[in-house]
């Protein structure tokens, strides 16, 4: 039997770890990678520009509409290539639940987080906006309400060995 076409979201708050682990996950499970962040941005899918927060505010209908056709493409690519695709964004959970397979939720400690934030050269602001998203569970509850079926996956201290069982687990569980 010809496998199914997988399509896995991973969301969480910046600095969690999401695109480490898409990366890491698209190779070990032989699936396209799909950065939502810069699509986003180059596809100027913004409704507003929020000036406080210096940051571009997302549509996030119109977002979701545009992920089900990049799924679509890459399900019709999918015949001679990869057998599924990983959507890398806290915003991947906005592609509509029956599109998803599973949506992989990344987490790590507040302290590790911020310690990721600040090397990153964010302001005490936007790290405290981040801690504060990770601490309210913000893309959780917003996975959950949109009906995805959720997977938590700890960063903080991750090994190698940790994805790849991860990977494991993954493949199992989609193909039943
Ligand atoms: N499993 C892990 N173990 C150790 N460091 C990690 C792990 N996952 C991510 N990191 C580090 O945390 C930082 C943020 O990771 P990144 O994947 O860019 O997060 P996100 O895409 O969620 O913003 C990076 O410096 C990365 O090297
Ligand atoms: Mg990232």
């Amino acid at each position: 039997m010809k496998p199914r076409f997988i399509t896995l979201l991973v969301t969480g708050t910046p600095g969690t770890g999401k695109t480490t682990l898409a990366r890491k996950l698209s190779l070990l499970l032989n699936y396209a990678y799909f950065d939502v962040n810069s699509f986003a941005k180059t596809a100027h899918i913004y409704s507003s520009y929020d000036r406080k927060r210096q940051t571009y505010v997302v549509d996030e209908a119109k977002l979701a509409m545009e992920l089900v056709k990049v799924r679509e493409k890459a399900l019709k690519a999918s015949k001679t290539a990869q057998k599924g695709i990983i959507f890398d964004s806290h915003l991947s959970h906005f592609l509509p639940s029956k599109y998803a397979d599973l949506c992989l939720l990344a987490r790590c400690s507040l302290k590790t987080l911020e310690q990721r934030l600040r090397k990153r050269g964010y302001s005490v602001a936007k790290i405290r906006e981040n801690l504060d998203a990770e601490i309210f569970d913000t893309c959780l509850s917003e996975a959950r309400e949109l009906g995805h079926q959720i997977i938590v996956f700890d960063t903080t201290k991750a090994t190698a060995a940790a994805v790849k069982g991860l990977a494991v687990s993954l493949s199992k569980l989609v193909r039943t």
